[in-house]
């Protein structure tokens, strides 16, 4: 983010709250609750967006150094994705190419070949079919460049791993095309100079937009967080603006209107304010003082979403026993603010099957909710 774009986005809060108003859209809109309760449409979700477009799959540092690897199952796919000694991350179906086990059982580690648990079947970590025992009689003529391990469509940037959960679909696009101005602010954030410094996961029994939808509007903060952060942000006030699919908001603190007795040149948005990055298709990125929020969503079900948790630390910061206490700390008043987002969630999920709402209702401050669907609604219909 450059510095025009950081004051005039504080002066976009300052005016409003000059004149006691929020932020509105032009107009109200409807959900339609088919849209979070149908598993039909979760299952249109899960091909339209979930395996075309470039998704985040974990950050740089869970996967450090020649030879890290790390195997999860992700939005139904078995993936494993290893760093060669040059450096360079791949994505791979963690399939085995000779009968279809599954080739890496343990999580996480560093392996510069990967060794089948069924009959031995060896491929290095750049995915090249290595050794194959007894092949000379059992597998006469075999092509060894056939039977390289399935890559899924990958990309390291901006301090994450991005892949694309589908091996038949084609070339990686450029990340950076792909956040579009986004880009700028995220080499501002230096999220390639973070490491995780605390990470947890939770299953939520609610569609994966219900839970997007929480962080989009800051009309709730005083309300469903009045115990927690609602005292720390100004009530019913955020900005938003559109990047392509992604969404950037701004969540003003009540600290926010003392800069205007301060000189321009001392003003800084993230001492000020929260900003909430959402991008298609499964992070938010809440941008605290001096660290990240990173919430990663994996729809399992139209009901039924995983969210990892984790807080981004920059490195500069020292590893520290008085440190790690921080980010623990950080991190539970976070867990236990979304918390109170899911449960409410969960209850909305709940009450669907009651059909007593057709639709939601979006306010004219909840833009922001209307204009995610709108995306979903247009990848759906691409
Ligand atoms: S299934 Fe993997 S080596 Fe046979
Ligand atoms: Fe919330």
């Amino acid at each position: 983010m450059d510095r025009t774009t950081e004051i005039g986005l504080i002066k976009e809060i300052l005016g409003l709250a000059e004149q006691k108003s929020a932020y509105l859209d032009e107009a109200i809109a409807h959900s339609p609750i088919s849209r979070y309760a149908s598993p039909e449409r979760f299952e249109r979700e899960r091909a339209a967006l979930f395996r075309r477009h470039p998704m985040i799959v974990a950050h740089s540092s869970e996967i450090e150094g020649p030879g890290a690897f790390l195997a999860k199952d992700f939005f139904g796919l078995p993936v494993l994705l290893a760093r060669d000694e040059d450096g360079s991350v791949r994505a791979f179906l963690n399939v085995c190419r000779h009968r279809g086990a599954k080739l890496v059982r343990e999580t996480h580690g560093c392996k510069r070949l990967f060794t089948c648990p069924y009959h031995a079947w060896t491929w290095t970590n750049g995915g090249a079919l290595h050794r194959v025992p007894h092949e000379a009689q059992g597998f006469p003529e075999l092509s060894r460049a056939d039977r390289g391990l399935r890559r899924l469509p990958s990309a390291e940037a901006h301090g994450f791993i991005w892949i694309i959960a589908n091996p038949d679909a084609g070339d990686m696009p450029d990340i950076g095309t792909w956040l579009g101005q986004l880009a700028d602010d995220f080499n501002w954030l230096k999220m390639s100079e973070h490491r995780i410094a605390e990470v947890e996961t939770l299953d939520i029994q609610a569609n994966w937009k219900v839970l997007v939808e929480g962080g989009l509007e800051a009309y709730h903060f005083r309300v469903a967080h009045k115990n927690t952060i609602g005292p720390y942000f100004q009530d019913n006030l955020s900005t938003y603006r559109m990047f392509g699919p992604h969404i950037r908001s701004v969540l003003p603190r009540t600290s926010m209107p003392d800069v205007q007795t301060a000189p321009e040149d001392t003003w800084e948005i993230r001492r000020d304010a929260n900003l909430l990055y959402t991008l298609v298709t499964n992070s938010q990125l809440l941008v605290q003082q001096d660290h990240i929020m990173w919430f990663h969503f994996e729809p399992m079900a139209a009901d039924h979403t995983r969210v990892r948790i984790a807080t981004l630390a920059p490195r500069s910061f020292p590893d520290t026993e008085e440190m790690r206490e921080r980010w623990a700390k950080n991190q539970l008043i976070t867990k236990t603010t979304l918390l109170e987002d899911f449960e409410l969630g969960e209850e909305i999920q709940a009450g669907f099957a009651s059909k007593g709402n057709p639709s939601h209702l979006f306010g004219r401050y909840e833009g922001a909710l209307n204009r995610f669907n709108l995306v979903v609604e247009e990848i759906l219909a691409n």
